[in-house]
């Protein structure tokens, strides 16, 4: 193999690093990709069995907030690029145990960084920590308006302040020593391989099983969303070809009510399910809200789309038709993700609400 490059993916085994690893493990033969991922509940090399055998693909098992495992990772490999999406990833998980958002997002990105810096700091040309991140840093909107890069920073859950965190330490690090950083914030993601606490495919498998579909609040919460491989696109893109020291917005320019996203969604179910036309929606359950709920996320990505030619490809219709496809094709892949602690997961947030 001749290897021109040695890239670290973290949390590769994840719902966006698995579709981010197999992309560029499959496009970059000449690319060694080193997926280092701790394996949390929410990782699954399940995710990536059709790539795990390809010679330019290795997978590290550690934990990115134990410092010397990451100072012994960047001996073992000399890193060129590094793109980081190792996070703990769910609001609500945020807020009945924040500890581990500042310990994995903020530790574990501050242990990355200190690990890039010492392995680069004699030659930074030609390296790069991508740092992905998310539109949550910016708070929540009213009405009218769209995150643009130049939003000011206002989080509003422990999920988004851990992140906004390690977004400031990316340009600190960026600002002060000069490790060269790129930062980018996306809008909610969908599509194969998204853990069943989120969402869409929370709602999927509680249709699929006659479950009722527990809605926060008044359903009236609005989110921006993006299919997984336009996200992936575009991080491909921005790692080759964003300007050092950037953020870019990615987005969906596809802004959904909770309850119409789940209303749409019953009715593709019906129809994949053979069921009568509305016989779903019957399962709609109002729940508690989720304590400081953010009203409504919208990314502007013009930025992304005039400097670097990205722009969302699947109706929405159609990648939530895939996406139901691939979850009621998928039943293996499920029921052993349900296996784990899944259950008790799903009682301690939702029994009370
Ligand atoms: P995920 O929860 O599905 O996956 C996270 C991965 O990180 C898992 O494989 C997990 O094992 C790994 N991980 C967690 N803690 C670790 C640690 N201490 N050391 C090493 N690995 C660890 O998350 P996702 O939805 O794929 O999100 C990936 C990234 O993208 C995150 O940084 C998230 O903030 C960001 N993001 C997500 C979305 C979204 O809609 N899901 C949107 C915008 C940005
Ligand atoms: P989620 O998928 O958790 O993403 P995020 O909170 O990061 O945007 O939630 C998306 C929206 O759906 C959010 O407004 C909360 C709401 N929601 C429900 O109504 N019910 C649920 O069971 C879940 C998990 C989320």
């Amino acid at each position: 193999m001749n290897t021109i490059r040695t890239i670290l993916i973290t949390g590769g085994a994840g719902f966006i690093g698995s579709h981010v690893v197999r992309r560029f493990v499959g496009r970059y033969p000449e690319y060694l990709i080193v997926n280092a991922d701790k394996l949390t509940y929410a990782g699954n090399l399940e995710n990536l069995t059709d790539i795990e055998k390809k010679n330019n693909y290795r997978f590290e098992k550690i934990d990115i907030v134990e410092k010397q495992s990451v100072l012994d990772l960047f001996e073992k490999y000399n890193f060129d690029g590094i793109i980081h999406l190792a996070a703990e990833s769910h609001v609500d998980r945020s807020i009945t145990g924040p500890d581990e958002f500042v310990f994995t997002n903020i530790v574990g990105t501050v242990n990355l960084l200190n690990a890039a810096l010492k392995k680069w700091k004699d030659a930074f040309r030609g390296k790069l920590f991508y740092h992905i991140s998310t539109d949550e840093v910016y708070g929540s909107l009213g009405k009218d308006g769209l995150f643009t890069e130049k939003t000011a920073y206002d989080p509003k859950s422990p999920y988004s302040a851990s992140k906004a965190s390690s977004d400031h330490m990316v340009r600190a690090y960026n600002h002060t020593f000069g490790v060269p950083a790129i930062i980018s914030n996306c809008s909610n993601n969908y599509g194969p391989n998204q853990f069943p606490e989120k969402l869409i495919p929370l709602a999927i498998n509680n249709i699929k099983n006659n479950k009722p579909i527990p809605v926060y609040g008044k359903g009236e919460n609005i989110r921006d969303w993006l299919y997984v491989e336009d996200h992936v696109a575009a991080i491909d893109l921005i790692f080759h070809k964003g300007k050092t020291g950037e953020t870019y917005n990615i987005g969906g320019n596809n802004e959904w009510k909770n309850l119409d996203l789940i209303l749409l969604l019953c009715r593709i179910m019906d129809k994949k399910l053979n069921r009568e036309e509305g016989t779903s929606e019957k399962l709609i359950t109002y729940v508690k809200d989720r304590p400081g709920h953010d009203m409504r996320y919208a990314i502007d990505s013009s930025k992304l789309q005039k400097e670097l030619g990205w722009s969302p490809i699947p109706d929405f219709a159609d990648g939530l038709e895939k996406t139901v496809e691939w979850y009621l094709i998928n039943t293996r892949w499920l029921e052993r993700v349900l296996s784990g602690d899944y259950n008790k997961y799903y009682d301690l947030m939702y029994s009370h609400r």
